[in-house]
């Protein structure tokens, strides 16, 4: 099925990756075109905003690339002025920015637990309280906000600002979901469980030093005896951002081969 999301705008932060591949938030950026809607490309890294708008120009769907930092409101601010600019709408907003910090209460400083909080949490505040207005107005909207397995599972990794910040990020999903939901703006988390993303080989280094057994490890642990992919998370992306999803709000959507299904 293609053009599930003709005539829409979609600003996703996050939309590069961290390494060659297929990241969660480029596989969304580029299914999104895919299926019809024009995209904002944003991310820190501007090469890596530049990539994946490259890739979509290339497929012949229409993008533009913006630099932001998604805890800098000024940042996030100019970034829905240019969209606006240039479309004039924003109908999915999909926040794909996440960070981890390994260590327990003890081992995590203030700083770095402030650190995952504000890229984590804050940063998906910040980018509600920029486009929730124009939403507002146009009385439609989808956000898409990447969680994580790890916001409602401990998945034996210590990572408490982790764990902390994706299930907060959950509960404030449901809020910004129920506070709108009469208003045609729609709220939805997607849990990736254990996927096979360049983002894992920065993330999980500390916890390996071999990366053949991390992949044998994670796919072990998976009930399908695999790790899913940055597509699995785009496709669930996209049904929520759709109108398919029209009456789907405040969910949690796990996309983790049944893992929270797991009791061992
Ligand atoms: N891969 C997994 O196994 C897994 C599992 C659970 C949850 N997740 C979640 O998926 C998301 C990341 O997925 P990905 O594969 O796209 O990862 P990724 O690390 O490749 O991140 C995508 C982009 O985010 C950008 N970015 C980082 N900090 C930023 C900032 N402050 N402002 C703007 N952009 C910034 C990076 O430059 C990168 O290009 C996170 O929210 C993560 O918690 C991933």
């Amino acid at each position: 099925m293609t053009g599930r999301l003709d005539n829409r705008v979609a600003v996703v932060f996050g939309a590069g990756s961290v390494g060659e591949g297929w990241g969660n938030g480029k596989a969304a950026a580029v299914l999104y075109a895919r299926e019809g809607a024009k995209v904002a490309c944003v991310d820190l890294n501007p090469a890596a905003a530049e990539a994946t708008r490259a890739i979509i120009e290339a497929e012949g769907g229409t993008a533009i690339a913006f630099e932001a930092n998604v805890t800098q409101f000024d940042t996030i601010r100019a970034v829905v002025d240019g969209t606006l600019d240039a479309w004039g709408q924003i109908d999915v907003l999909h926040n794909n920015v996440g960070t981890n910090s390994q260590g327990g209460p003890i081992d995590t400083s203030e700083a770095e637990w402030d650190r995952v909080m504000d890229i984590n949490l804050k940063s998906m505040f910040l980018t509600c309280k920029a486009v929730l207005p124009v939403m507002e107005e146009q009385r439609r909207g989808s956000i898409v906000n990447i969680s994580s397995l790890a916001s409602i599972r401990y998945l034996g990794f210590n990572y408490i600002s982790y764990y902390a910040s994706k299930a907060a990020v959950n509960h404030f999903t449901r809020a910004v979901a129920l506070q709108y939901a009469d208003k045609g703006i729609r709220a939805n988390t997607v849990l990736p469980g254990l996927m096979d993303t360049p983002h894992i080989y920065e993330a999980m280094k500390a916890h390996y030093s071999d990366f053949t057994e991390m992949r044998e490890k994670r796919a072990a642990a998976s009930p399908m005896k695999r790790m899913g992919d940055g597509w699995d998370i785009a496709h669930a992306a996209l049904f929520l951002a759709s109108d398919e999803a029209k009456y789907i709000t405040g969910i949690d959507l796990p996309v983790d081969g049944g893992l929270h299904c797991k009791t061992n």
